[in-house]
Formats: structure tokens, C-alpha cells, sequence
């Protein structure tokens, strides 16, 4: 781990710079009063109500309350972690970041890997472009005018072309001073074992550069001009390039549109250009491996909605189904998975060509939601009218739900659930909650005797995924990043009294301070903690990423509370709550009126 850096250089770096520059390179400003003011880049709007503060060195939007310093604006509005921020900032100013313990060898030796890194790749990304350009690089200039590539988007993806030598990049990069060796680990150059002699990886291909959002080239796939095989070469696994993590265009379809919201997830890299070739430039393509959640990760990290693109034939689907997988555990509140299945022997490429943008576009508008696909997996091969088949099909669509995080989503399908198959939603939820039954579930009603609902005793519940946090922790996390979150808490119920969550009695602490109107930034919270086991255990919970858009936070927060009521109450405690609530005149949201259903349900049997 490079070591951190030291708060009073961020200090010294956030007194030099100008909050108002740093805004206004991305935001058109203009000066009204004091302040500055123009359109919020993080929600939309008409008129402005994004204002820049010159004294006070903060931004605010009135529309949103997104605000903050300049560093919390670039990571905003990049995408960056602090840590990038900073290293942004910094290097505007032509200043050093330095690091606690920088005197690491070890670490000053990785930090030196990644600059070469990247001068190595953006060098070979420069000579690729150039090489297709030239006199050379005529075959490669046919074969993408063959394929409908246009100049523009031939440079928007910066797409080049290897020459058919076995020295011509190795030779370009040694002049450049850069050693076989690097060469060879950073995959452009390949190593024969018997005989130890380099030569490049890529000849005679067009070239396609692997960037990350940022646009810093992590790899390469070439495509062969022929019918050879293989059609594609990538570069193999490197200190920088990982396959299973990375996606093609993300880079370019940042740069095509700043508000990404959606982001079309296809097979190949021909596939991405060809969408943007058509104007749909927010495709991205995973390389040549199946969607993981580290890919999910990525993707939600810039958008809230993602629709996968797959063929219709049989790997198409079961394709779908890993990417279901994939998906599950990370669909909290506020992200959308869509399902687009293709006609049968088309990809992308070939459809877009064929039936045009706008056909193209619709299909991925009226692309199955998760909900959906889920639910037509889970009968598939089944006929629901059979009593046996709704069983499977019911724990089939629960063992899903099982990987679900809380919220929305889960309750929806829960509710469809009970509908399609006429069981008790209640009976679901306490399945789900108990979390150790994968047996099948009995429907409600006379045709099967009620199969015992307790499960094996003393099972060990298995934890939801590898260091899932508890909800007391989750709550907790919420209030970390976000202090002002507190203002939401009940004053009337002390939800964190009596659990037996370790996280409880800190829980009550930080709420307490919150209260007390103390602390409202993340950092000063910290800092009250600082030194303790407590502190410890925030600082934890800091640095973990809130995986929660902003704009769910609160909803979130709602949602963990009325559950630890829930807990807290019997069955009548909670029917009473519920109907004191709807007496006096509230409209109960409808989770909370299914839930009293249930409730009733439960009750009468
Ligand atoms: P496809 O074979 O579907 O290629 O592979 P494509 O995108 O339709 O390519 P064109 O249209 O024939 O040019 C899809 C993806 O699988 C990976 C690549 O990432 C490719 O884009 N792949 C395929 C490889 O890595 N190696 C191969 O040999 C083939
Ligand atoms: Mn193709």
C-alpha cells in the first residue's frame, strides 16, 4: 500500500488553489453577487442553482445539496477517489504529493512500475495510431473502411495498427529507451522459451487500446485482417491489465457524454465501435470473459442503470444467467439491470448495420428488467399450474433473492412472488430472514400438508458474501459518510439499544454526538474517535466504499431503521403501529401495506 498522505499537505494544496478554477473548467460560471453560479453538473436542471463560493471555498447547489471544496468536486464530477483527487490537484500546481513512509523502497518501487507502465503503453498506443497512418498501415486502413469505421471514430477509440514484423515495435521502443524486459512483462513482446529470443506480440493486426475510465491504456486486442486464428489477441494478464476486472469503452463513452446514465454492456470490441459508429456511444464490452462483479462494480461506480447485451442462442443464456449471478449482490436501491437477448446469429455489429440506430436503441429501451429474467429462469422448464413445479420455481427465485441485498427491489420481487404462486409473502420473508433453508417451499392452501417451517436448529446462518457488513453496520457506515443523515433518526425509538450486534453501543455513541448537534463532516467525526478501538472501527467503515448513490442514502437509512422496529416489535406491536399510522391520517407506502397484509395473514392462521 502506498502510504498516506500527510493532512497538512492537503491543507497547503486546498489554500492554493482556486475552488472557482477547478469548477469552472468543467461547469460554465458566471459571476452573480459574490458568488458564482451556473448549472448543476450532478442533477438536471433548467435554470441554475449551483452556485461557487470564491470566499468560503466551497461549491453548493441548491437544487441537489451536492457542495463541498474543490477536492470533493473532482471526485464528483471524475469519478476519483480522494487519493486521485489529490494527486489531480497537486499536479496542476506542479507539486509533489508526498506520502507517510514514501522512504518504502518497496513502494517507491511501484510507483515507479506504474509511470513506466504508462509511458510504455501510451508510447506503443502512439505508435500503433501512427503506423496506421502510414504507408504501411494501408492493409489496416482497408480492413476498418470494410467494416464501416469512419475516421472519427477510428480516432475517438484511437485504434491502430501493428505492422507485420517481428521487431517494428520492439525496435520503436528501445529507441525510446524502454528494455525488452518491460516489454515483455507489459505483454507487447514475447519471450520463446528455448531460445529466448523477443519478438512483438502483435504483427499484422488492427489495434484496438484497452484504456480505463481515465483513458490510460491498460492493454491491447489485436484483430487479425484475415480469417487466422486467432481472431483476437489480447494482451495477457500484466501488472496493470486484468482481464476479468477491465471493460473496453468505458473511456470513450465517459468522453462522448459526461452524464452517463446507462451503459450498454456487449461481447466485442467490433461490437462497441460499431455501436458508436452509429451514434450509440455507451457501449462497453467485457473481453472476452464472462460479466464478474468486479465488472458490475466498475459499472455502477459510473451509472446507475446497465443493460447486457447477449445472443439469443443457448451460450447467449447461459451467458445471461452468470451475469445474473454477478449481479445480484450488488443491486442495491437506485441501480437498474436490464437483459437485452439478441435475434439469433446477430451481434451488435451486425444488427445495427442491419436495422439501424433507432431500432437498435429500442430494443435496448424495452430490454427485460432483472426482475423479469429472473423470474422466467425460474420457470423455465416448469409448468406453474403443477404444484411441484411452483415449489421449485419458488425456491429457485428465493435462492436468488437470498443474494439480494435489502431494499426495494428485494420486497418488489418478494411481492411478485407471492403473487405467482399463491404462497403467503410473510412465510418468504421469514424463509429469507432465517437465511439457512434451501428446501423447497410448501405453497399455502390445502394441496400439500405445511412442510415444518423451522429448519435445522442451531444451523449457522452462512454469511450473505465474503465480509458482508451487518445492518447495524450498515447504519453505521450511512452515518459515517454521511453525518448529516442524522437528522433523519427517530427521536422516539433508541434502535440501536438492545441489539446484540457488536457495532450496537459505537452505534449509539456516534448518534448521541450526531444529536447533540456536534460533527457534521466525516473527518471531525473521526478525529473525536481518534486513537480509539472505536476509531478503529470507523475508520474501517470510512474507508470502505459507500456503494449507495447519493440520492438513496436517506431512503436507505429509512429502510434499516423501520426494519430494526420491526425486529424490536412482536407481530401485534407492528399491526398496531401500522394502524395508529394510518389512523392519523398517513398514507402508508405500499411495502408497508403489503407488510400489514401479511401481518394479518399470519395472524388469523
Ligand atoms: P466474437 O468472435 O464474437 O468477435 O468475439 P466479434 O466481436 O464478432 O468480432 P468480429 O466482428 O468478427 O471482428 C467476441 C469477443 O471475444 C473475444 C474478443 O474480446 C472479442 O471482441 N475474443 C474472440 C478473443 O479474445 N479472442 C478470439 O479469438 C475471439
Ligand atoms: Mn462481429
Amino acid at each position: 500500500m502506498v502510504g498516506q498522505i500527510p493532512q497538512r499537505f492537503i491543507d497547503d494544496l486546498l489554500s492554493r488553489v482556486d475552488v472557482v478554477d477547478v469548477v469552472g473548467e468543467r461547469v460554465q460560471l458566471k459571476k452573480a453577487g459574490r458568488n458564482h453560479a451556473g448549472l448543476c453538473p450532478f442533477h438536471q436542471e433548467k435554470s441554475p442553482s449551483f452556485t461557487v463560493s470564491q470566499d468560503k471555498q466551497f461549491y453548493h447547489c441548491f437544487g441537489c445539496g451536492a457542495h463541498g471544496n474543490a477536492l470533493r468536486f473532482l471526485m464528483e464530477y471524475d469519478n476519483l477517489r480522494f487519493p486521485e483527487a489529490v494527486e489531480q490537484l497537486a499536479s496542476r500546481l506542479g507539486m509533489e504529493v508526498p506520502r507517510e513512509g514514501a522512504d518504502d523502497p518497496q513502494a517507491q518501487a511501484r510507483e515507479r512500475k506504474r509511470r513506466e507502465a504508462d509511458n510504455l503503453l501510451e508510447l506503443s498506443t502512439r505508435f500503433f495510431r501512427e503506423r496506421l497512418s502510414m504507408g504501411e498501415g494501408r492493409a489496416g486502413r482497408e480492413y476498418l473502411e470494410r467494416r464501416g469505421l469512419s475516421p472519427e471514430v477510428i480516432r475517438d477509440f484511437a485504434i491502430g495498427y501493428a505492422p507485420d514484423a517481428w521487431e517494428a515495435l520492439k525496435r520503436h521502443l528501445n529507441e525510446q529507451g524502454v528494455s525488452d524486459a518491460v516489454q515483455v512483462e507489459y505483454g507487447l513482446l514475447v519471450s520463446r522459451e528455448d531460445s529466448g529470443r523477443v519478438y512483438d506480440r502483435f504483427r499484422d493486426r488492427v489495434m484496438f487500446p484497452i484504456r480505463d475510465w481515465k483513458g490510460r491504456t491498460l492493454g491491447f486486442g489485436g484483430r487479425v485482417l484475415g480469417d487466422a486464428k486467432p481472431k483476437y489477441l489480447n494482451s495477457p494478464e500484466t501488472p496493470v491489465f486484468h482481464k476479468g476486472r477491465e471493460l473496453y469503452g468505458l473511456h470513450e463513452a465517459r468522453q462522448a457524454d459526461r452524464r452517463l446514465e446507462r451503459l450498454v454492456v456487449v461481447e466485442g470490441y467490433m461490437d462497441v465501435v460499431a455501436l458508436a459508429q452509429f451514434g450509440i456511444r455507451n457501449a462497453v464490452a467485457t473481453l472476452g470473459t464472462s460479466v464478474t462483479e468486479e465488472h458490475v462494480n466498475r459499472l455502477f461506480r459510473l451509472v446507475g442503470e446497465v443493460v447486457f447485451c447477449f445472443d439469443g442462442d443457448n451460450a447467449g443464456r447461459q451467458a445471461a444467467r452468470r451475469a445474473l449471478e454477478a449481479v445480484l449482490p450488488q443491486m442495491i436501491d437506485g441501480r437498474q439491470v436490464r437483459f437485452l437477448f439478441l435475434p439469433e446469429g446477430e451481434d451488435p455489429d451486425s444488427l445495427v448495420r442491419r436495422e439501424g440506430t433507432e431500432a437498435f436503441r429500442d430494443r435496448v429501451t424495452c430490454a427485460s428488467p432483472l426482475s423479469e429474467f429472473l423470474f422466467e429462469q425460474a420457470a423455465e422448464g416448469r409448468d406453474l399450474r403443477r404444484v411441484e413445479d411452483r415449489e421449485r420455481f419458488a425456491s429457485s427465485v428465493l435462492q436468488a433473492l437470498k443474494r439480494l441485498p435489502e431494499g426495494v427491489l428485494k420486497s418488489l420481487l418478494l411481492g411478485e412472488l407471492a403473487t405467482r404462486t399463491g404462497i403467503d409473502q410473510g412465510r418468504f420473508a421469514a424463509l429469507l430472514d432465517d437465511g439457512s433453508r434451501d428446501e423447497p417451499v410448501a405453497p399455502a392452501g390445502d394441496e400439500m400438508p405445511p412442510v415444518d417451517a423451522g429448519g435445522a436448529p442451531g444451523e449457522a446462518a452462512p454469511r450473505r458474501s465474503r465480509g458482508a457488513l451487518s445492518l447495524m453496520a450498515r447504519a453505521l457506515q450511512l452515518l459515517v459518510h454521511e453525518p448529516g443523515l442524522a437528522e433523519r433518526l427517530p427521536e422516539d425509538f433508541d434502535w440501536c439499544a438492545d441489539s446484540e450486534d457488536g457495532d450496537a453501543g459505537l452505534c449509539r455513541d456516534v448518534v448521541r454526538l450526531l444529536r447533540a448537534g456536534r460533527y457534521r463532516s466525516p473527518q471531525v467525526l473521526l478525529a473525536h474517535f481518534h486513537g480509539t478501538p472505536e476509531g478503529q472501527r470507523l475508520e474501517a467503515l470510512a474507508r470502505r466504499e459507500l456503494l449507495i448513490p447519493r440520492s438513496a442514502r436517506a431512503a436507505e437509512l429509512d429502510g434499516l431503521i423501520e426494519h430494526f422496529r420491526r425486529q424490536r416489535q412482536s407481530p401485534q406491536e407492528e399491526i398496531d403501529a401500522l394502524l395508529a399510522r394510518q389512523a392519523s391520517g398517513e398514507r402508508l407506502s405500499q411495502e408497508e401495506r403489503q407488510r400489514l397484509t401479511a401481518l394479518f395473514l399470519a395472524d388469523k392462521r
